[in-house]
């Protein structure tokens, strides 16, 4: 194969892997009311807890971030960087844009920290980071989204890995189109809290 297949290969592979929808599958095997009809409709995490089980929304959360970890892992062993870097990219927009679910997916955060561990961990750590603190200070899951995905690419650019920060710069455009609702919610102070039904 061509080194030009093998990175549509892995942007397939990590497309068909990223548009699994943990959130989804999980809550029908639970039994639990369908989660586009609840809260902001998401089929994330953030979403998920809002059924009240924060066992199936940290099942969410880690099946979300894998499924980035492992297109990373895999395409990068078998087929090198540039192949990580597309899986990655492939994972990111087939959670954003399922095809199964008529390109209506999640919100990026959680497989966003999945490509992270798999591409360069200490981002994924920074990411992490920077999520809890605003979390544990403003009590809002998307602003902490928001923020962690805006300081990623500049931390990124300044620990000298301008490939990966372009990635991100990428991948943080399409995260804030995607909390685009949640972002008039905080303007207008509207946005539910970590917590809240
Ligand atoms: O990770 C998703 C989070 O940033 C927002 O979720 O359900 O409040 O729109 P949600």
């Amino acid at each position: 194969m061509t080194s030009d297949a093998f990175l549509v290969v892995a942007f397939g592979f990590g497309y068909l892997l990223g548009s699994i929808p943990f959130g989804l599958v999980l809550t029908k095997l639970a039994g639990t009311q369908d989660l586009r009809s609840i809260g902001s409709g998401s089929i994330g995490a953030t979403n998920v807890l809002r059924t009240g089980s924060k066992g199936l929304a940290a099942a969410t959360l880690i099946g979300d971030a894998l499924k980035g970890t492992i297109a990373v892992v895999i395409m990068g062993y078998y087929a090198g960087p540039d192949a990580a870097i597309l899986a990655a990219l492939g994972a990111f927009l087939g959670h954003l844009f399922p095809v199964w679910l008529k390109f209506n997916g999640g919100k990026g955060v959680a497989t966003y920290i999945g490509v992270l561990i798999g591409l360069f961990w200490p981002a994924a750590v920074v990411f992490c980071l920077m999520w809890l603190a605003v979390a544990f200070a403003a009590r809002y899951s998307s602003l902490a989204g928001l923020v962690a995905a805006f300081v990623t690419p500049l931390f990124l650019w300044w620990f000298g890995q301008p490939v990966l920060a372009s990635l991100c710069v990428v991948m943080t455009l399409l995260l804030f189109y995607k909390h685009r609702e949640n972002i008039k919610r905080l303007q207008a102070g509207t946005e539910s809290k970590i917590g809240a039904k």
